[in-house]
């Protein structure tokens, strides 16, 4: 076929056969098997209905949320950022006159009722942030909250416990999801950061509702914009960012970044396994021994692509893993023993920053050090400040994982960079081109 006639014609035949396009060419999820016109990433499947686009006159919307929100000892919430996160899509539904059951989970547990994992704890954070009284209505599978539940009336919100407190929520009960489902007439999904999970309220029980009464809410889909941004069609130089401890978590978004990116900076814990691939000394430091053959493949895999990897040449080490331990910089590939690397060295930092200043796209997932300890965050400090300067000179920059996202709160960096996921492993496995399944069941 000529060129130009692919183009013209193979959307339109494309959109007509495949059941994941639905509304392709319109669909910007519209799956991978374009790829004759243009190589996308495989198969992000994107919600056929938006929030955007759905009036929740009278009706009631029983919405999943991410509510997996750090509590301390007291369970007084430490960081609520997933909580405003999900604001907008329960502000929307409640403007347009319909009531809202919430669904979460917090934490993990064995299973069982724990006071420590109730969503109890958050009721009062969340009258405030939406300006009205927050029903409760207790166990997701009490007489209490499905009477409650029903007799809501525009405008109202109630609470629900922990979905995890009942061990079918995990394994993705059919039974247990349908109960889920008489809770609401319209399904909405707004937790993006439970979206690879294939649990009973964040997949499931969508099935209990017309398709067209499941929707993906505008958290979602701000994600799943923000990612696939990155995914598409990144200016370039494009750079990835990685730190954190484990290799292990990160492989194969590191093997597919490989065919993606300009530069490739490695941080964190799992710099040092490199560093032992290279035939480094490395004290102390954190190691993944069973993972040293696979950094020696990543780096052949980076050279063989032409992709530019870099690992730290220095280190900040410390004689003991405590912020007031004494601290020397060495070489990465000479730590002497009884020392361990707990942060990027100065030239490190420096190399690392000046490679994001000149990107045009930015990937971040993993600290650069343990910066929770003060004398040990300048390496993610830098990285930080150099993305959000890259940011402000018309970079896009997207953050993502725990660690990351609560690094550039804290650092005061996060109203300069592009976007701050709330999700650590759905994004990764998003960004590994892996299909999540929250995301799926809407379609
Ligand atoms: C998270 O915090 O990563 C999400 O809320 C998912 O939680 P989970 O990893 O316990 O499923
Ligand atoms: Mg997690």
């Amino acid at each position: 076929m000529a060129e130009w006639a692919k183009k013209m014609l193979w959307p339109a035949i494309h959109a007509l056969a495949c059941r994941f396009c639905y509304f392709a060419p319109l669909n910007p999820y519209r799956c991978g098997r374009l790829s004759p016109i243009r190589p996308l990433t495989p198969s992000p499947i994107a919600p056929v209905n938006t929030l955007a686009n759905y009036n929740f006159a009278g009706r009631r919307a029983v919405v999943r949320v991410d509510f997996n929100v750090p509590l301390d000892k007291d369970l007084r919430i430490t960081d609520d950022t997933r909580i405003r996160a999900a604001t907008p899509t329960i502000q929307k539904i409640l403007a347009d006159g319909g009531s809202v059951v919430l669904l979460s989970h917090l934490g993990r547990l064995k299973g069982g009722y724990e006071k420590k994992f109730s969503l109890e704890s958050l009721r009062q954070r969340l009258q405030q942030e939406y300006g009205r009284d927050v029903l409760w209505g207790g166990d997701v599978l009490s007489d209490e909250a499905l009477a409650a539940a029903q007799a809501l009336q525009p405008g109202q919100v109630l609470l629900l416990d922990n979905v995890r407190f009942h061990p079918e929520e995990e394994a993705g009960n059919e039974e247990f999801a349908q109960k889920l489902a008489r809770l609401g007439d319209v399904y909405v999904n707004d937790a993006f950061g439970a979206a690879h999970r294939r649990h009973a309220s964040t997949a499931v029980m969508a099935h209990s509702f017309a398709p067209q009464d499941r929707v993906g809410g505008l958290l979602l889909q701000g994600e799943l914009d923000n990612a696939q941004k990155v995914l598409d069609n990144p200016e370039h130089p494009y750079t990835a960012i990685m730190g954190g401890a484990k290799i292990s978590d990160k492989i194969l978004l590191i093997e597919r970044l490989l065919d993606k990116v300009d530069n490739l900076l490695i941080g964190g814990g799992m710099a040092y396994t490199f560093a032992v691939a290279q035939g480094g000394t490395i004290g102390n430091s954190l190691v993944e021994a069973d993972k040293v053959e696979l950094a020696k493949r990543l780096i052949a895999k980076a050279e063989e692509k032409g992709v530019n990897l870099v690992l730290p040449g220095d280190s900040l080490i410390a004689d003991r893993f405590a912020n007031d331990a004494n601290v020397e910089v060495a070489s990465n590939h000479a730590i002497p023993q009884g020392w361990m690397g707990l942060d990027l060295g100065p030239d490190a930092r420096e190399q690392f920053a000046s490679i994001i200043q000149d990107s045009k796209t930015i990937l971040w997932n993993g600290p650069m050090g343990v910066f929770e300890m003060s004398n040990f965050s300048l390496g993610t400090e830098y990285v930080a400040r150099a993305i959000a300067e890259a940011t402000e000179g018309g970079a896009y920059s997207l953050i993502g994982g725990g660690d990351s996202a609560a690094a550039v709160q804290q650092l005061g960096f996060a109203d300069r960079v592009s976007y701050i996921s709330t999700g650590g492993g759905a994004l990764l496995e998003f960004m590994e081109g892996k299909e999540l399944p929250g995301v799926t069941a809407l379609g």
